[in-house]
């Protein structure tokens, strides 16, 4: 039986209380937190090495690690709100039954990013999990946290993004010498740039009109590899060519940026995006833009203002460039 709901703060939050990012230094929790202190949030980072940690000015530093309960209990008093985004780490359920505890004991309204499995009917999710844990096996694990995350008594929101555009930057100098070494199926594969999944997690977390539940967060349309590694080219104005056919390469190039559990998860994943099309639906589109109130930024948006900064900072040849804006008009309120 489902659990009486646990009171957190309703509506808008209320200035100047703080929001704690955990995950703040990796390539989600970096873009909600810069979608946070653009709104003028006031924001908390847990972070397991506050001297040495890459974020920007203005976010307090709160030494913390997902593995010691006392110090996210401690991160997250007075915070009215907390963000969630699963790490690659073989032990991630249980990471993210501490942080769900802790916002439960703490009270504090809680926006998790995952991969969720969610439809019109339990029955329905119930074989779409079966599914996709046929066809993703290393996936289970994510797909039962998230399932332990809707479940909370603190109805949260979760946000269930499509492949990250951003995943390209961590084989940047791949593409910087005219590789694109990751595969996606010619079919094509939804992709999102993290700056919307940013802006829709800082809405659910400031302002408390989205409804609990799971939303969708969608680029445009879908992207194949080779399909990608043209954008970058036309962008960049040399050749980039799709090597993502080639598996040994792929094995040689991801072990050079990745290491850990997340080489083991990146690996298996493009693994299946080679073989497997995820087109964008009309309702996953429907669902991103009532959460940004806009459409979603489009892959040559996101490539272009990528190479704007490059060139900004001098590691591509050429004169400088400046990042062309993208504009987001003001959300409006939303329910499921
Ligand atoms: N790639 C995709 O296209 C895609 C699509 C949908 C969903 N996802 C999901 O997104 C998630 C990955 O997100 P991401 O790419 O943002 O991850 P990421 O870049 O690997 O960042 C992980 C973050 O978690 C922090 N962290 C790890 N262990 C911690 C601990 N014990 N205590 C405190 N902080 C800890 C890291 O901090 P440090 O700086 O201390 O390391 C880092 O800030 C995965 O669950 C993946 O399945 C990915």
């Amino acid at each position: 039986m489902a659990q009486p709901p646990v009171p957190v703060l309703a509506g808008p939050l209320p200035a100047g209380t703080p929001v704690l990012v955990i995950g703040a230094t990796g390539q989600v929790g970096r873009q909600v937190v810069a979608a946070l202190l653009a709104r003028g949030a006031t924001v908390r980072a847990l972070l397991r090495d506050p001297e040495g940690a890459d974020v920007p000015a203005g976010v307090a530093r709160v030494r913390g690690d997902l593995r010691d309960p006392a110090s996210l209990r401690a991160a997250l008093r007075g915070a009215g709100a907390a963000f969630y985004v699963s790490p690659h780490e073989a032990d991630e359920r249980a990471l993210a039954a501490a942080v769900v505890a802790a916002c439960e004991a703490e009270r504090v309204r809680l926006v998790f990013v995952g991969v969720h499995v969610h439809a019109r009917s339990r029955w329905r999710a119930a074989l779409l999990r079966v599914v996709f844990g046929r066809i993703l096996p290393h996936y289970r694990g994510k797909i039962a946290l998230a399932r332990d995350v809707a479940r909370s008594p603190l109805r949260p929101v979760m946000l269930v993004p499509a492949n990250f555009m951003q995943n390209d930057e961590v084989f940047a100098e791949e593409i910087r010498a005219g590789r694109f070494v990751t595969p996606l199926s010619d079919r094509g594969v939804n992709r999102v740039d993290l700056r919307d999944v940013g802006e829709a997690a800082a809405r659910a977390l400031l302002d408390g009109d989205v409804a609990p539940g799971s939303y969708d967060v969608a680029g445009p349309r879908a992207v194949g590899g080779r399909e990608s590694a043209a954008v970058w080219a036309e962008a960049l104005g040399r050749p980039v060519a799709y090597l993502g056919d080639d598996d040994e390469l792929m094995a040689r190039t991801f072990a050079r940026y990745l290491d850990g559990q997340r080489l083991a998860d990146w690996t298996a994943s493009f693994r299946v995006l080679r073989r497997i099309s995820m087109p964008t639906s009309r309702r996953e589109l429907r669902t991103t833009r009532k959460l940004l109130g806009r459409e979603p930024r489009s892959f040559e948006t996101y490539v272009h203002d990528t190479v704007a900064a490059w060139r900004a900072a001098g590691l591509l040849d050429g004169s400088p460039a400046t990042a062309p804006g993208a504009g987001a008009s003001p959300p409006v309120g939303l329910t499921r």
